[in-house]
This record gives C-alpha cells, sequence and structure tokens, in this order.
C-alpha cells in the first residue's frame, strides 16, 4: 500500500424526500442561485417544478442555464460562467446527471478565472478558486456528486477531456433514489456499466496489499451485478434504485482506491470515442472494457484470475492463472450482454474510418494507463478489435 492523505468533504445527504434540505444548504452560500439542468428530464418528471417552489420559498434570487447536452459541451460551460460574471451568481445548482454536474463544475471555476474556461480542462491554466455549488442528482452512474473530477467536450474540435480540482467538489449532493425512477432502461444500464467500470479501473493496479481495498471493491461490483438485472425488471424499485445509486456514488469517491492508483487506461479509450462520435459513455465502456482486460491479461494474470473467481465464480481448478482470468473476461462480457449493454462498436455504427482520429485524441498527453501504458499500436489494436 502506498502513503495516502483522503480528503473528500462532500455533504451527502440521502434518502427520500432529501430535496427539503435544499432549504438549508442554500442560503450558507448566499441568495443568488444559477441553476444548472439538461434537456428537459427534470420538467417532464416534475422536480424543476419542486426545485424552484424550495428555492422561492427561501427567496433566493434564481437564475437558470437549460440545455446541458449529454456528452457537455463547451460551449455551454461558457453560457453558464458569462452568467455568473454578469450577475455576481453565489451559488451554483446542479440538477441532473452527471453531465450536467461536470459542466456546473467547469462553470464554477470558470467564473473565478479571467480566460476562457477551456484552459482549465486543457490544463493550460490551474484552477485556483470556484463558485460554490450543489447537486441534486438524478442519474447513479458517474460519480461525479462526490468527486471533484469532470469531463467536457469541445465538439468543434472533437476533443474531450476530463481535468478537476481540488476546488471542484460539490459542497452538498442530494441523492433521492425516487429522482431516478425515470431514467430510462438504456440509461439505466449505461449507468451500471460504467459504475462497474470505475470499480474495474481501480482494481487493475499493481500495487501489492491491498487486501480490504480489493474485497470492498468486489463487494461493490457482486451487488451492483446481483441487483441490477431485478432493477431492470422493475425500474420504479425504491430498494434497486437506493442500491444502484449508493454503489454509483460510492464506486468514484475515493473510497475504494485510498493506497493505490488504479488503471484509467479505459475511460481515456473511452472518452476518445465519445470525442469523435457523441456516444453515451456507459456505452462505450462496455465495449471496451472486455478488450483492454484481453490486451492486458498477460500484464498480471494473478490479478484477473483473482477477479475471475471472487467475482464471476469461476472455479481455478486444474487452470493457469492466465486460463481462469480469461474466463472470468467472457463472463464479464455475457453479464453485459445479459442486460443488454452493447457489445461492439458497430452498435453506434462506428467504423474504421476514423480510428487514427480517436487514436490522436486518446494520445493527447502521450501513452496512458497505470496497471500498464498503452502506446498508439495498443491503442489502435483495443480499437480494432472492438470494431
Ligand atoms: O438532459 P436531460 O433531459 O436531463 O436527460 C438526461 C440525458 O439525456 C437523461 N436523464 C438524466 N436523469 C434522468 C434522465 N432522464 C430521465 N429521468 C432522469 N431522472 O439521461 C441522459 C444522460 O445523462 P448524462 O448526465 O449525460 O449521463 P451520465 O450521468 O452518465 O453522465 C455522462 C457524462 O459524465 C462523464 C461522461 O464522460 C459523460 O460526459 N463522466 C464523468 C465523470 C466524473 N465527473 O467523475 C466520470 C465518468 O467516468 C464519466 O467520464
Ligand atoms: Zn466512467
Amino acid at each position: 500500500m502506498q502513503n495516502f492523505t483522503f480528503w473528500n468533504p462532500t455533504k451527502l445527504i440521502f434518502g427520500k424526500g432529501q430535496l427539503e434540505q435544499l432549504k438549508s444548504e442554500i442560503p450558507r452560500y448566499g441568495k443568488k442561485v444559477l441553476v444548472v439542468y439538461g434537456g428537459g428530464s427534470i420538467k417532464r418528471s416534475g422536480l424543476y417544478d419542486n426545485v424552484i417552489n424550495l428555492l422561492n420559498e427561501i427567496d433566493a434570487q434564481v437564475f437558470e442555464l437549460p440545455g446541458v447536452e449529454p456528452n457537455p459541451r463547451i460551449t455551454t460551460a461558457r453560457k453558464g460562467v458569462e452568467i455568473c460574471k454578469s450577475e455576481g451568481i453565489d451559488i451554483l445548482l446542479a440538477v441532473g446527471g452527471g453531465s450536467v454536474i461536470d459542466c456546473t463544475k467547469l462553470i464554477a471555476a470558470g467564473a473565478k478565472y479571467d480566460g476562457d474556461a477551456w484552459d482549465l480542462v486543457t490544463r493550460k491554466a490551474v484552477v485556483n478558486e470556484a463558485l460554490p455549488f450543489g447537486t441534486v442528482l438524478t442519474l447513479a452512474a458517474t460519480g461525479s456528486e462526490m468527486n471533484s473530477g469532470s469531463v467536457i467536450t469541445n465538439w468543434e474540435t472533437n476533443e474531450k477531456y476530463g481535468w478537476g480540482s481540488p476546488f471542484t467538489f460539490p459542497k452538498f449532493s442530494i441523492l433521492d433514489p425516487v429522482h431516478t425512477f425515470s431514467v430510462p432502461r438504456d440509461q439505466t444500464i449505461y449507468g451500471i456499466v460504467d459504475m462497474m467500470s470505475h470499480v474495474l479501473e481501480h482494481y487493475f493496479h499493481l500495487e501489492e496489499n491491498t487486501l480490504f481495498q480489493d474485497r470492498m471493491c468486489e463487494s461493490l461490483l457482486i451487488t451492483v451485478m446481483e441487483t441490477a438485472p431485478k432493477l431492470l425488471e422493475n425500474l420504479e424499485s425504491y430498494e434497486h434504485r437506493a442500491t444502484i445509486l449508493y454503489s454509483g456514488t460510492m464506486a468514484l469517491n475515493g473510497i475504494l482506491n485510498m493506497g493505490y492508483r488504479g488503471d484509467w487506461a479505459t475511460h481515456n479509450l473511452e472518452h476518445a470515442v465519445s470525442a469523435v462520435y457523441d456516444i453515451p459513455h456507459g456505452g462505450g465502456l462496455a465495449i471496451l472494457f472486455p478488450h483492454w482486460m484481453k490486451h492486458n491479461l498477460k500484464v498480471k494474470p494473478e490479478r484477473f484470475k483473482q477477479l475471475a473467481v471472487r467475482v464471476f465464480g469461476v472455479d481455478p481448478e486444474g487452470k493457469t492463472a492466465e486460463e481462469a482470468g480469461l474466463e472470468g473476461i467472457q463472463k464479464l462480457r455475457e453479464y453485459w450482454n445479459s442486460i443488454d449493454a452493447p457489445e461492439r462498436l458497430a452498435d453506434y455504427n462506428i467504423d474504421d474510418s476514423k480510428i487514427e482520429l480517436m487514436a490522436d485524441r486518446a494520445m493527447v498527453y502521450g501513452e496512458f494507463g497505470n496497471f500498464t501504458k498503452l502506446n498508439r499500436e495498443d491503442v489502435l489494436a483495443i480499437y480494432r478489435e472492438s470494431l
């Protein structure tokens, strides 16, 4: 285990009816509130009205930024920065999924930066300050509600990059499973794949003696895999929505990965695909992750075997670590097929015509991955295997 410092300042407010807590949380930061949301799901579900009514009850001055896209764009974040600067916004409130929260993070940081917010995403400038923001999460997937990361797309240049700073943790996040009842089946599946992928990214590391961390990761994977099919049978089950919502937050809030660094190459590979084709993040991961795994099975077969045996119930008797590991990868694929997650890039009509551009984007900071480094040849091979 490596030395570490764990720090996560986000106040997590979980459960039915917790939206009311907006009335005590918002006034801590001021009166002028910029409510950021997406393409309309919160209006259809009634959540928008509930949020606005609560803000009116505390006499907040409400400003709005609607229309944040899935795979949020820099153009929308710039609009939000402009509102913050011209209106003197005190606090932002993101109401939506990971995209809305990620966009809000960039607006919060961009509001305190003199140049173009895209500089913060491309690491041309460092975040030194940000406006406070809270979130009301409506989709279990990214963990953005309790971490400081954000992923922003520049559609004009086909770039999509992750960035983050200690200043971009939400001050509070309200998670009511009821707010996720209306998430459609496909987005529910993408969210499940995303949170499982976060755990898998953690799991592939080279550190020794992470016994408890391994068990926590395995436990989260098993819990999500047991719950997902039941939830997909009944999308309005409070219990199953609650389990998945809590799991999604725990998968990427820093709790699972103390004392080691996970791999994260597959996320980089996926961001490059969705930068060029604008596909759902979880859909891309479902396609790419098993291929990343097969490509790197030989790096440390014991690690794959452990996952296969403990999470996928593979019987290791008479098998090499590599054979057992490969069986585990196949079982992961079968599991994702069983919940209707996509399997090939062709499912999104992606062929090899822009494979070089995707590789350029993936390689923008050079070779990547912590379990093993991927070079351009590796990247192209994994994309080809995923076609
Ligand atoms: O825009 P609206 O109308 O709200 O509809 C959204 C959107 O179309 C809809 N939706 C959300 N909540 C709903 C709902 N529909 C009905 N009922 C609800 N309650 O779902 C669609 C997808 O939403 P989005 O926010 O894009 O999904 P997700 O939460 O999966 O976020 C994906 C983005 O997060 C990034 C991804 O790359 C992608 O850009 N990530 C962010 C991370 C982070 N900040 O830590 C880590 C992740 O690995 C990921 O990369
Ligand atoms: Zn992800």
